[in-house]
């Protein structure tokens, strides 16, 4: 087969489908990750806020003058809406994206949550009391539920097969910037002594909505929308700018009819049908075929749900808190500040090894680190949680811990839900699963104040039992259900999930492609272009 043009059995060799990766596609792709930054900056501030003395009397109506705030805290009920509330509306916001994205587009989708986003914000930096604030945080929560569903959507459809792993990691890695830039500004806010402290954290978020939008206007809509409208050839146009080749070069013909037969091919498995059925169509087929739509929508929403259940955004939602409950801390703001710190410094390793390790390698190794840390913290602060000594152990293994989520299931979860839907359920199935992360999101973020406050469980470190007790469900979850999509297109993705079952899917390599099975023949020119073997440096 020289060249590798032709298979034995006169086959296009899959691996040809590609064009080499430019840095144009690089820098689109790093743009759009951007999204990140405040989807971590809008779920990270208000852990400070909630913490901060003018804060507390201002919406708890204490006389400033006279109170002392160290004796005050957020209610729990107030405490446990004020943070779930962003959760909620970010819930229904990634549900309605999913069909925006396929109606209006990805890009324009992204483009309305920064404006919606932005009246959100709006309204919280005008708020004193609990009212427009809860109401600002529910209508920015819809916003970010549009922006975090499409971007992973819009990323994993433009990005080569090759770095889309880490590409979407770079999604993640803004993410933990924005986490950390909160809690550096709620730092840096916290003693004002007027309503700068919680109104500058807040309105600053403004700033993130207004370049991802702006930008995203000088972005390409994704090929696999055009696809999917029926419009080839503005899809070809679009395939052809995002991989920097000729509309009529080789690269992209085999790409972009590949896509295509992919989408003809799934189109005849499962059909549209109308509205209501395209939404049927996410929950079709049987629970013990490994490659039905109902797997597939179960395997994404519960990843997601994995996601949170490893108990990530107890330090990042409720760190400060919990800090201050340790007692022999002195500065818990700075200490919250420190764990973004290692998520932030810890994510990019996840660039290198999701391609080079791998998906499921990834998730795995992550959440029995994760147990380990946990279950460290927990029996340190049960046996012997009064000594400063402990509580410094107790601290940095819950820095390790922060270290092997955004390592692994920090990115890893986000990587794999963009790839393993098929493209006629591709917007709704990352909505349903982003609309997973938030909704568990929103319930832990309900409940934690109630299993941890002083005034009500008053677990104290005990809380890390639940999280490592569910981290070590999050293992045996990936042991069984997880497949291994490193290195795949998203339309062999498809393929490989056709014919394997999670736990063989790494061996699982190219053999033929949808282009073939419908019959797409290629002209000489196509078939003697240059292999990737040959392209590549
Ligand atoms: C999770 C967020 C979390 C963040 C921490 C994301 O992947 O979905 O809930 O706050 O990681 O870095």
């Amino acid at each position: 087969m020289p060249g590798g043009a032709v298979s034995p059995s006169g086959s296009v060799d899959a691996r040809r489908l590609e064009a080499p990766v430019t840095v144009k596609t690089y820098l689109m792709c790093a743009f759009a990750a951007f999204g990140g930054i405040f989807f971590g900056y809008d779920s990270g501030y208000i852990s400070g806020v909630l913490g901060m003395d003018y804060f507390i009397t201002t919406f708890e109506n204490l006389d400033k003058a006279t109170t002392s705030t160290t004796a005050f805290v957020v209610p729990s009920w107030k405490k446990s809406l004020i943070v779930s509330i962003l959760s909620a509306g970010t819930f229904f916001g990634a549900l309605i994206a999913g069909d925006l994205a396929d109606w209006f587009g990805r890009r324009t989708t992204v483009i309305s949550g920064c404006f919606v986003f932005i009246i959100g914000v709006i309204l919280q930096t005008a708020s004193s009391s609990l009212g427009l604030l809860v109401a600002g945080r529910l209508i920015a929560g819809f916003g970010v539920g549009f922006v975090s569903a499409v971007i992973i959507l819009y990323m994993s459809e433009i990005a080569p097969r090759k770095v889309r792993g880490a590409i979407v990691s770079g999604y993640q890695f803004c993410i933990t910037i924005g986490l950390m830039l909160a809690s550096c500004v709620d730092y840096a806010t916290e003693h004002r002594t007027d309503s700068g402290s919680y109104r500058i954290p807040i309105a600053l978020q403004m700033l993130w909505a207004l370049i991802l939008g702006t930008g995203l206007f000088f972005l390409p809509e994704s090929p696999r929308y055009f696809i999917r409208k029926g419009n080839k050839e503005q899809a070809r146009e679009v395939l052809a700018r995002i991989r920097g080749q000729p509309a009529d070069s080789e690269y992209i013909e085999m790409e972009l009819n590949e896509i295509d037969a992919n989408f003809q091919y799934e189109m005849t498995v499962i059909p549209d049908g109308g509205y209501f059925n395209s939404w049927f169509n996410c929950f079709r087929g049987s629970l013990f075929h490994p490659n039905s739509n109902l797997r597939r929508t179960i395997l994404g929403t519960s990843l997601q749900m994995m996601q949170q259940w490893t108990g990530v955004n107890f330090v990042f939602y409720f760190g400060t808190t919990f800090f201050k409950q340790l007692g022999t801390i002195q500065n818990p703001f700075l200490l919250t500040m420190i764990t973004t710190i290692v998520n932030v410094l810890s994510t990019p390793i996840s660039f290198y090894a999701i391609e080079k390790v791998g998906r499921r390698p990834l998730l795995l190794w992550g959440a029995l680190g994760m147990v380990i840390c946990q279950f460290i913290v927990a029996i340190i602060g049960v046996t012997d949680g009064n000594n400063p000594k402990a509580v410094s152990a107790m601290i940095a293994f819950i820095c390790i811990y922060i270290f092997f989520f955004a390592s692994t299931w920090g990115p890893g979860a986000w990587v794999v839900i963009g790839e393993i839907f098929p493209l006629p359920i591709r917007s709704r199935g990352v909505a349903l699963s982003t609309a997973s992360n938030w909704l568990w999101n929103c319930i832990i973020a309900v409940i934690t104040p109630y299993m941890t406050d002083a005034d009500q469980g008053n677990l104290g470190a005990k809380v890390f039992f639940i999280w490592g007790s569910l981290c070590t469900c999050a293992f045996v979850y990936t042991y069984f259900l997880i497949p291994e999509t490193k290195g795949l297109t998203l339309e062999q993705v498809d393929k490989m999930m056709e014919e394997t079952t999670p736990r063989t899917s790494a061996g699982w390599k190219p053999h033929s492609t949808f282009a073939e099975e419908m019959g797409v023949t290629y002209s000489e020119k196509v078939i003697a272009a240059p292999t990737v073997a040959q392209v590549e440096v």
